[in-house]
């Protein structure tokens, strides 16, 4: 499947803020936040809604709405839950589990220690939350845990996303569909995404 690129001005101009180093912790935690929310809406595009009958103060109509009940959200740990608040402040009503990874610095492959899923998240839309895409080892191996435990519809939400990452979630996970608000050049030989803006969890969580 082909990613989904949000292409805006705005957005260009918010990456740009957290690719800059200089950036502090605040300003980069509340715009990992805003562009989720972003990420969120085009993820919610063609969402399926329900006929309700309100009334507005000038008359009854039958408008639409989402069953909140059916989706869960997913950060993958840390860097995900950097997301989640921009994700929760639109769809309060969204379950959420979490999937605890770490890259291994030699070998870049993910190391899972935390996997904790609401109860009845086979029978949800799961949208998976991590703001970087790199080899993709991390979106692999964490949409497989969801799908071994029953998960049929899966969305992943990246900022930066690498062209490796993108072929690879393509190649082992075709059915899902990537959003993310950028695509970046390359990784570099330790597997940073260039530019990028560096480890996405430390700039979060001011670790470094
Ligand atoms: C980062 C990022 C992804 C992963 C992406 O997490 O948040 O989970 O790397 O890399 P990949 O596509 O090559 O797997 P990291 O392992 O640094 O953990 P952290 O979020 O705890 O900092
Ligand atoms: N994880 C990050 O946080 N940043 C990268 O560039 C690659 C993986």
């Amino acid at each position: 499947m082909e990613p989904i690129v949000l292409e805006n001005s705005l957005i260009k101009h918010k990456l740009a803020v957290i690719r800059n180093k200089k950036t502090g912790t605040k300003e980069f935690r509340e715009i990992i936040g805003e562009i989720a929310t972003l990420l969120c809406y085009e993820a919610m595009k063609d969402a399926k809604l329900s006929k309700v009958k309100i009334e507005t103060p000038i008359c009854e109509m039958e408008a639409e709405m989402l069953d909140e009940n059916q989706y869960a959200f997913v950060p993958i740990l840390r860097a995900g839950t950097g997301m989640l608040d921009g994700l929760i402040n639109v769809i309060p009503n969204a379950k959420i589990g979490h999937i605890g990874l770490y890259r291994n610095e030699e070998t870049l492959k993910p190391v899972k220690y935390y996997y904790k899923m609401p109860k009845d998240i086979q029978n949800r839309e799961v949208i998976v939350l991590d703001p970087m895409l790199a080899t993709g080892g991390s979106a692999v191996d964490a949409i497989t845990m969801l799908k071994e435990d029953g998960v049929k519809h899966i969305k992943f939400l990246s900022i930066i996303s690498a062209p490796e990452g993108i072929r690879k979630l393509a190649e082992v996970h075709p059915d899902v569909q990537l959003y993310t608000a950028c695509i970046d050049k390359s990784l570099n030989d330790v597997g940073y995404i260039v530019p990028g803006l560096g480890d996405a969890g430390d700039r979060i969580f001011g670790t470094k």
